[in-house]
């Protein structure tokens, strides 16, 4: 039951308040897949006890249709161990009001909800809504007199460009105040993102060298074999750019570059990102690699003459003390070879090699430091060493960590759950801001007017060919050489 959990994992770590959650698109993709199965973790965990959840959707449905959806959602996308008795608890929290009973209706639901927890609550509203829904709603939220004091959370895209993403926020701070808005990008969820900053700043080995006098230069990689799905709609309007790397791989490398903040607290850590993001150049479409994968326009829903990429590779330049001259190459794809996460940082060659020629030093590339975002932590120093026998010869050798070892994989929490859990908690540290959305959006502005062609690539494969001028003299440091330690597999 929900309480003997909670002393395991969620007490002492949840929200002071009891909490509402207005979840609208309650019966979309999202919310089935990832924002349903993470609250009902979430609660039966223990880290939300108090909790009510009113669903809202265009689907004219009852409360009863409404549970029935919910656990089959959880049903087949809740990934842990159910216990008894556990679904009937989260039943018994589920509300549902439809989009078309209007916000008097929604209002009442909510006052319904807050009234049965019987104490002060704290409302969260969740917009797991097309972007061109999200200001409807929020509309809807003030017209039923639902947004003050309450926090809401916003999912991507912000916008699809600068003059769209700052017309939204000033439409959204009509109604919410920054410090009531939680723009959502899963990947700061993920536990090994928040690994960088503890890994950075938590030792003394690396901080020091990091930086352009010990980095050559830093890949952020994240190829995937998924295709469109059933998205073609959405993707056909946004692409691989807004759709990876604008959101998540821009965050990634804010945790990647950031100065060490003045405290581990929202506000500096914010401030620090952002001012990577500030620091950043506008990119330059010259350095962009945009692809689409063949056969990409006979997807059902997208135009036979699309000229959407599914795939993009940029050079992106930090033009401040630290990165100056250190260049940031990021990837990201659909229909690609393998699907990884990955940052690799590499460092620079030694001043001098005394090594005769022929012994293999720097045959395999530079060493490097690796971090993998997958879902368990891994990271791996590569290094060169000397093979065992007579003479001097090396070999590329690596040190590897994976979280799996560690036996603490029980207490990951996924993603979003560990996002919901931060917004019910007001800790905006893992969110981002409207600032540095928009510089993001403004650096964004030649290659968004002036795109490259779109240049073909086979499916499975890593991309155009063109990808790899782009890093020359450098190699992109996927296909791995060597894989993984197996550890991995047992785990
Ligand atoms: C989403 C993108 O935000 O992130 C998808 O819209 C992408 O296109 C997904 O596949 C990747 O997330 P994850 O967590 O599966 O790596």
């Amino acid at each position: 039951m929900a309480g003997s959990r909670a002393s395991r994992l969620g007490a002492g770590v949840g929200p002071k308040h009891p909490q509402v959650v207005v979840l609208v698109g309650a019966t979309g993709d999202l919310a089935q897949r990832k924002l349903l199965p993470g609250l009902y973790h979430l609660f039966s965990a223990g880290f939300i006890p108090d909790l009510r959840i009113v669903g809202v959707s265009l689907d004219d449905i009852g409360v009863e249709a409404f549970r029935e959806r919910a656990h089959k959602a959880i049903d087949r996308f809740f990934t842990r161990q159910a216990r008894d008795g556990e679904w009937a608890a989260f039943a018994e929290r589920l509300d549902y009001v439809p989009l078309s009973a209007g916000a008097a209706a929604l209002a009442e639901a909510v006052g319904r909800a807050e009234a049965s927890l019987g104490q002060e609550s704290q409302r969260l509203h969740y917009l797991s809504v097309p972007p061109a829904a999200a200001l409807t709603v929020v509309r809807l939220l003030a017209e039923a007199d639902l947004a003050a004091g309450s926090r809401i959370v916003m999912e991507k895209p912000f916008g699809t460009d600068l003059e769209s993403a700052v017309a939204l926020n000033e439409r959204l701070h009509e109604v919410f105040s920054e410090d009531q808005i939680f723009r959502i990008d899963h990947f700061l969820g993920k536990e090994p993102a928040q690994n960088i900053l503890a890994f950075r700043f938590a030792n003394g080995l690396f901080e020091p060298i990091w930086n352009r006098t010990f980095i050559d230069h830093v890949q952020i990689d994240v190829p995937e074999t998924l295709g469109l799905g059933t998205r073609a709609a959405f993707y056909e309007a946004t692409g691989a750019y807004r759709d990876m790397v604008v959101t998540h791989l821009f965050q990634i490398l804010g945790f990647m570059a950031m100065e060490p903040p003045t405290s581990l607290e929202p506000g500096p850590i914010s401030e620090e990102k952002n001012k990577v993001f500030r620091s950043m150049l506008p990119l330059d479409p010259r350095e962009v690699v945009r692809g689409q994968y063949a056969g990409y326009r006979d997807e059902p829903g997208v135009d036979p003459q699309s000229d959407t990429e599914t795939f993009i590779a940029l050079k992106c330049r930090i033009d401040n003390w630290r990165w100056a001259g250190v260049p940031f190459f990021l990837r990201t794809g659909k229909r690609m070879a393998e699907g990884q996460r990955i940052i690799s940082i590499a460092f620079r060659e030694p001043p001098k090699s005394m090594f005769p020629v022929n012994s293999g030093v720097g045959a395999q590339g530079p060493d490097h430091l690796t971090f993998d975002l997958a879902d368990a932590s891994k990271m791996s120093l590569s290094f060169y060493g000397k093979r065992p026998g007579p003479g001097m010869r090396l070999d590329k050798l690596s040190l590897q960590f994976n979280m799996k070892d560690t036996g603490l994989m029980g207490e990951v929490l996924e993603a979003y759950e560990r996002l919901i859990l931060d917004a019910m908690r007001g800790d905006h540290t893992l969110f981002t801001t409207a600032e540095g959305i928009e510089r993001l959006w403004e650096v964004s502005t030649p290659l968004l007017e002036a795109p490259p062609p779109v240049r073909l690539y086979a499916p499975g494969s890593w991309g155009p060919k063109s990808i790899h001028q782009l890093v020359a003299p450098q190699a992109w440091r996927l296909p791995f050489e060597r894989e993984w330690r197996n550890t991995d597999e047992q785990g």
